[in-house]
């Protein structure tokens, strides 16, 4: 069965001490409380280790891996490395990485296949940009994204990936995909996955929704039979405004 998922997407905020109050305080505020769903924080690499040792219900996650295994390769993280701070996960493919750090498809190919063999949840996000869904290209570009990076996993792999639908346009722009438009690009990109993989794979697929995702859209927004949950940006960043969307499970 496919999971409810909140995660959080810290990107490049927070000291390590500012980081360590931020994780010690979401896990204390969880200890009080029953969620419905399973809590991440993607964080940057030098908080991994620090974070992965005082978080016990909250599951920790890096913001990228490098697309090679080991090497000379100055400034890279490996998917090796990140595996032994204790993280679980690593979000590959953010808009953000793709579009300042040119990350094509093929790059994000490897660095999935590296994540997966090092036992990391690769949280893949997709998503188009404004005048991509101006003309109306929406379905094309996220059915490419996750065809030529993602399609030659077996099922069994893909199986493993948690999908991450992020309109470029809504993300940090306080602009959200209404209800209806997540629900139906959500609705495209299972159907997507059920014509590689079949029904039970894409069934059992958790996609997420991202940007300006808050307490005050993500009842409504999670409560779409295909939102899954949701990739939170600048809300994951303060107890009081990722809390009420966790609970919104
Ligand atoms: P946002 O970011 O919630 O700040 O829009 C989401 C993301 O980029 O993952």
């Amino acid at each position: 069965m496919r999971k409810n998922i909140v995660a959080g997407n810290w990107k490049m905020n927070t000291t390590l001490q500012e980081g360590i109050a931020l994780a010690y305080g979401l896990q204390v505020a969880l200890n009080e409380k029953k969620t419905n769903c399973d809590v991440i924080i993607c964080i940057p690499f030098i908080h991994l280790a620090s974070i992965a040792g005082i978080v016990q219900t909250v599951s920790v996650g890096a913001e990228n891996c490098a697309d090679k295994t080991s090497g000379a390769y100055t400034g890279e993280v490996s998917a090796a490395m990140i595996a032994s701070t204790g993280a679980k996960y690593v979000i590959i493919g953010h808009s953000e990485r793709r579009a300042y750090y040119g990350e094509s498809n093929a790059i994000l190919k490897e660095k999935t296949l590296l994540a997966l063999a090092n036992g990391l949840t690769p949280i893949f996000c997709i998503g188009e940009v404004l005048e991509e869904r101006e003309a109306g290209k929406q379905n094309e570009i996220v059915k490419k994204q996750i065809s030529e990076s993602l399609f030659d996993l077996s099922a069994e792999d893909f199986g493993k990936i948690i999908l991450a639908y992020e309109p470029v346009w809504a993300i940090g722009t306080g602009k959200t995909a209404t209800v209806a438009q997540a629900q139906e690009i959500h609705a495209f990109i299972r159907q997507t996955v059920a014509g590689k993989y079949g029904k039970t794979v894409a069934d059992n697929t958790s996609i997420l929704y991202g940007g300006s995702c808050n307490a005050g859209n993500a009842k409504e927004l999670f409560a779409n039979p295909d939102v899954d949950g949701g990739l939170i940006g600048g809300a994951s960043l303060a107890i009081d405004k990722f809390l009420p969307i966790i609970e919104a499970f």
